[in-house]
């Protein structure tokens, strides 16, 4: 009998007891941490942790924490206020903060939340285990140090068993004068090809068929990596490692997040075009569509490179599904430079764009400049831009309505039982019948082509068609 991931959950909770005890890890931040997470869980199974059925039945905390904006940051202190006072109670619960948080705060996290175990910043996510024995000989640890990033040795523990994320590069040599994450996340690390793509075939041997790689600005990947021509090109690029490792048998398609426009280059773009494994879709942040903004932001291209960047991908692979980052109320900001991103949303017609106010951040130029914009300016552009957003958004997904895709199943529609759920290649996430037509019935991981016959804002339908 199948058992659902709910009862898997109980069982292991009551199982706990009599192991080392149940571990409870929340995520917050963007995809890099919720990779760490993942290794994290697997190293702690490793050592015995079973997943607990709640957060406040769990042996072990663990939250992994963001502070790219201070809501972010805000959002931790409340739920580790709720787990310092369950220890209270509970001597025996182990509290940990991992990730940008725990990084940036260090010490003064322990003087403010003096329950806590383990303070432990992103570089030291593969160190858990050595970090938790220290906790056990009744030590308060933070590891903050710069360190250099091991290859991680035990299994992530990974939330789908179709689709995974690979680190290919750590850290961020960019100094773009609002942003935290040079300071919290440290210099860039490239792992090598051979232990990446590894690391590829291990999962594909234990049937995963989608990767994404994953780095900060994933197309810097490579630079600190020797095999620099006269040139400035390397043989190390991004471009590189997707010749190496698109013929991985039984891999099916190659994602890559997050691209940096300065490192887009046109070579890179024609390997997506010629390698038919890279799925197309592009998440290239603009962040501002003025100029002058871009230069005080220090992020090294202008609109125009922006554009051309489009230009060429759209020429090469006309389906393509491009996503970003914006930042609206950036310090100096006025009216119409706000509305040159304004017109630049409406102009690319992107898929989706995350958009943010500008929050100001601790150690980061930005934040000591004079010319801060008010929040309720900030409030009302971030309104504006959420509406352009959500009508081309809207433009960009009615293309897909009574075409055939290719959707990789990767499990049942929580919400409906009959019907599996998947990605395009563009990825949006749909849903189709399980079982096709001539009644053959689709299981997860199969590549299935689906006639999409209804849209909404954030996912598509369908029915399988040969
Ligand atoms: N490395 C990627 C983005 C990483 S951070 C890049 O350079 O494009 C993710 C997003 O958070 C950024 O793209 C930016 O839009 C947003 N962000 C970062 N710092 C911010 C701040 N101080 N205020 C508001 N948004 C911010
Ligand atoms: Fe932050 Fe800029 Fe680095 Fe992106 S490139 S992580 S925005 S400093
Ligand atoms: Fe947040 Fe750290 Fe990612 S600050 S966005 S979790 S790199």
């Amino acid at each position: 009998m199948l058992t659902t991931r709910k009862e898997q959950i109980q069982e292991n909770a009551e199982v706990a007891e009599h192991i080392r005890g149940s571990y409870w890890i929340t995520t917050f931040g963007c995809q890099m941490n919720k990779a760490d997470s993942e290794r994290m869980a697997g190293i702690l199974e490793s050592m015995g942790y079973i997943e607990a059925s709640a957060e406040l039945h769990a042996d072990l905390v663990l939250f992994n924490t963001c502070t790219i904006r201070d809501n972010a940051e805000q959002k931790v202190y409340s739920y580790l206020g709720r787990q310092a006072l369950r220890k209270h109670s509970h001597p025996h619960l182990k509290l940990i903060v991992a990730g940008c948080v725990a990084q940036q705060e260090g010490e003064s996290l322990l003087r403010r939340v003096p329950e806590l175990d383990l303070v432990m910043g992103p570089q030291h996510a593969n160190r858990l285990e050595t970090l938790l024995q220290q906790v056990d000989n009744g030590q308060q640890v933070i590891a903050t140090e710069e360190n250099h990033i091991l290859e991680d040795l035990t299994t992530a523990r990974r939330d789908s068993k179709i689709c995974a994320w690979v680190n290919v590069i750590y850290g961020c040599n960019e100094r773009c004068t609002y942003c935290v994450v040079p300071s919290v996340r440290g210099k860039e690390q490239s792992r090598s090809k051979e232990a990446i793509r590894e690391e590829i075939e291990q999962l594909v041997s234990s049937g995963y068929k989608e990767i994404t790689l994953l780095g900060q600005n994933i197309d810097a990947y490579g630079r600190d990596l020797p095999g620099r021509t006269i040139k400035g090109s390397f043989k190390n690029s991004l471009t590189d490692l997707l010749y190496f490792i698109h013929d991985v048998e039984g891999l099916e398609r190659i994602r890559f997040a997050t691209s940096h426009p300065r490192y887009f280059t046109e070579r890179l773009i024609q390997a997506c075009s010629d390698l038919s494994k890279v799925c197309e879709h592009f998440h290239i942040p603009v962040q501002s569509g003025n100029n002058e903004i871009l230069n005080s932001m220090a992020r090294g291209y202008s609109v125009e490179r922006y554009k051309r960047i489009i230009d060429k991908i759209k020429k090469l692979m006309p389906e393509s599904a491009i996503t970003s980052d914006v930042i609206v109320g950036f310090p100096g900001e006025t009216d119409s430079q706000f509305k040159n991103t304004l017109s630049l949303v409406k102009e690319i017609g992107f898929d989706q764009v995350n958009t943010a106010a500008y929050s100001p951040r601790p150690n980061t130029p930005a934040a000591k400049w004079t010319n801060q914009v008010s929040e309720d300016v900030k409030v009302k552009r971030l309104k504006l831009i959420n509406q352009t957003v959500e009508e081309t958004a809207k433009e960009r997904n009615a293309r897909y309505l009574n075409q055939a895709l290719e959707i990789l199943a990767e499990g049942i529609n929580p919400k409906d039982s009959k019907q599996l759920m998947g990605r395009t290649r563009t990825n949006r996430l749909t849903f189709f019948d399980a079982i096709g037509p001539n009644n053959q019935i689709y299981k997860s991981g199969d590549l299935v082509k689906v006639q999409i016959n209804k849209i909404r804002s954030f996912s598509l339908t369908g029915t399988p068609i040969i």
